[in-house]
């Protein structure tokens, strides 16, 4: 693969590959040093056209611990606040010759765009509703790692799907890893023809996670609501929102993850999330720095292989 674009078009043994690669890079961030050089001599850029925390600075500490020129655009600060467009500010960047482009946008198939229009490998930080690849595989690693596989296990998906690429990411993976995806939330919030994806889906939460392994929660995207239904927050916890008596329903070792950010009393209650027994949301962090490691150094040895192929050519 050229790019890591979404998780549509990966492999189950890609996905097996990059895992066990991300796994060599937990330990070296475990480690005393935690520097590597297989990206020295590259340059990545981090373009995020919409807010974040965790994979903003996962990617930077990535790119940075494997030896990489890293920049982050500051995007607001940008000439695109002055009208310029997404694929000039692309082509511009790649004028200077960087290596890896890691790029968020609010706007679905925005990152595949610019992918086809410049000559670094693209990685998708996320777009719209539609892909988080980088953010599926960690959630994978984090589930490896409390499972002990990645297969056969009932995953219970709640909340805000409709307007989740982790969700949509996450379906893709664990489809493809043969797992079972059942997908809880109120029906205004579940995408239309969801079942397409061999997924179950259910409204209520005592039903849904039945004899669930892995319960992911996800927080209300109101930035992508666009002012249509927006349930009242006390509500929705009262429905959906993950406590000690909902989670009683799954299975009595299921493990909780949430992909951040977190609104605490909304989705989840603060002493779920918190408790070190059960909630493995630290780990899923710690797991991002990782996989995005491996991600880098999978396309960067791609780009490498390509451009000797060139050479040779020329
Ligand atoms: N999970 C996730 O994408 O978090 P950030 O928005 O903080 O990067």
């Amino acid at each position: 693969q050229k790019h890591l674009l979404g998780i549509e078009g990966l492999h189950p043994e890609e996905i097996r590959t990059l895992l066990d690669l991300s796994e060599t890079y937990v330990d070296l961030n475990r480690a005393a040093s935690k520097h590597s050089d297989v990206l020295a001599g590259l340059t990545q850029i981090n373009m995020f056209f919409e807010a974040s925390t965790r994979t903003q600075a996962s990617f930077e500490i990535a790119g940075m611990r494997l030896g990489a020129d890293v920049m982050n655009m500051a995007m607001q600060a940008s000439s695109i606040k002055k009208g310029e467009t997404l694929i000039d500010t692309a082509l511009t960047l790649n004028a200077m010759h960087p290596d890896l482009l890691v790029v968020r946008h609010p706007h679905s198939g925005a990152v595949n765009l610019l992918a086809e229009k410049v000559n670094a490998a693209v990685l998708n930080a996320g777009d719209g509703r539609h892909e988080h690849p980088t953010q599926a595989l960690l959630d994978a690693l984090t589930i490896r790692y409390a499972k002990g596989r990645l297969h056969r296990l009932s995953v219970a998906i709640c909340g805000d799907i409709a307007h989740s690429r982790v969700a949509r990411s996450n379906i893709l993976l664990l489809g493809k890893m043969e797992n079972r995806v059942r997908l809880i939330g109120p029906p205004t919030l579940m995408p239309s023809k969801i079942e397409e994806f061999g997924v179950e889906v259910f409204d209520d939460m005592e039903e849904g996670l039945r004899d669930a392994d892995v319960v992911m929660m996800l927080r209300l995207q109101r930035e992508r609501m666009d002012g249509g239904f927006i349930p009242s927050e006390r509500e929705y916890y009262h429905r959906y929102g993950l406590d000690a008596e909902k989670l009683a329903f799954a299975k009595p070792d299921a493990i909780v993850m949430h992909p951040g950010p977190m609104n605490r009393g909304v989705e989840i209650d603060g002493t779920i999330a918190d408790d070190i027994n059960r909630s493995v949301i630290q780990d899923q962090v710690e797991m991002g720095v990782a996989v995005r490691m491996a991600a880098m150094d999978l396309l960067a040895r791609n780009l490498r292989a390509a451009r000797e192929r060139e050479r040779a050519d020329a």
